[in-house]
């Protein structure tokens, strides 16, 4: 049968889709063009809701439209507002939270995510995870700034509680530009593994 080992973006929604259902609360800490913030409404379903970011308005305004065009905006709050003010913001505690790293398609490459940001934005998204929550990153290493934010996630992640997190990554080791890759991080119940 012929298959292919598809990118990180498919590997953490095929982890999503495990994690998310009908009712859940979600985190989309980065809008763009709101192609996520759009399955995760979907995935949740009439009961759920997805806490949606970006920091810039013209991602907020596709993601509106987006959603509005699919019938779904009861579903998202859409803050313009980085990630990092997850912890103020989101109101209550979450199933899972996704982050796709970067920079909104076509837009001004100077507004992507940074190192700094982005560490404060996944720990306070890991704050908000229920028990048996899931966080997913997805970064671009292909680029410079790209790679800090990847060495950095990566030395977050190793360091993570054993006992309360279970943290893995997700990359190609052998080809060219350095392709994507996807962290993923499960909340374990306190003092039990799963
Ligand atoms: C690769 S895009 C996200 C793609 C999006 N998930 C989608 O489905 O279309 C990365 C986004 O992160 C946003 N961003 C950069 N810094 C941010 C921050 N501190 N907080 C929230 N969003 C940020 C950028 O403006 C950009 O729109």
């Amino acid at each position: 049968m012929a298959f292919d080992l598809k990118s990180a973006r498919h590997w953490a929604e095929e982890l999503l889709r495990q994690a998310v259902g009908e009712g859940a609360r979600v985190i989309d800490g980065t809008m763009g063009n709101g192609h996520d913030t759009l399955w995760l409404a979907e995935l949740v379903g009439g009961t759920g809701r997805v806490y949606a970011f970006d920091i810039q308005r013209e991602a907020v305004e596709r993601t509106r439209a987006r959603l509005e065009e699919a019938g779904l905006s009861q579903r998202a709050v859409l803050f313009h507002a980085g990630h990092e003010r997850i912890g103020e913001l989101v109101p209550e505690p979450v199933d899972a939270a996704v982050f796709n790293l970067g920079w909104l398609p076509g837009a001004d490459k100077a507004l992507r995510t940074q190192a700094d940001t982005t560490l404060a934005a996944a720990n306070a998204a890991l704050d908000k995870l229920k028990e048996g929550g899931l966080l997913t990153i997805c970064a671009y290493p292909g680029h410079e700034e790209g790679r800090v934010e990847r060495d950095m996630l990566l030395e977050w992640a190793r360091n993570l509680p054993h006992a309360r997190y279970d943290a893995m990554i997700r990359a190609y080791l052998n080809q060219p530009n350095d392709p994507p890759v996807m962290f993923a991080v499960k909340k374990n119940l306190r003092g039990k593994r799963l």
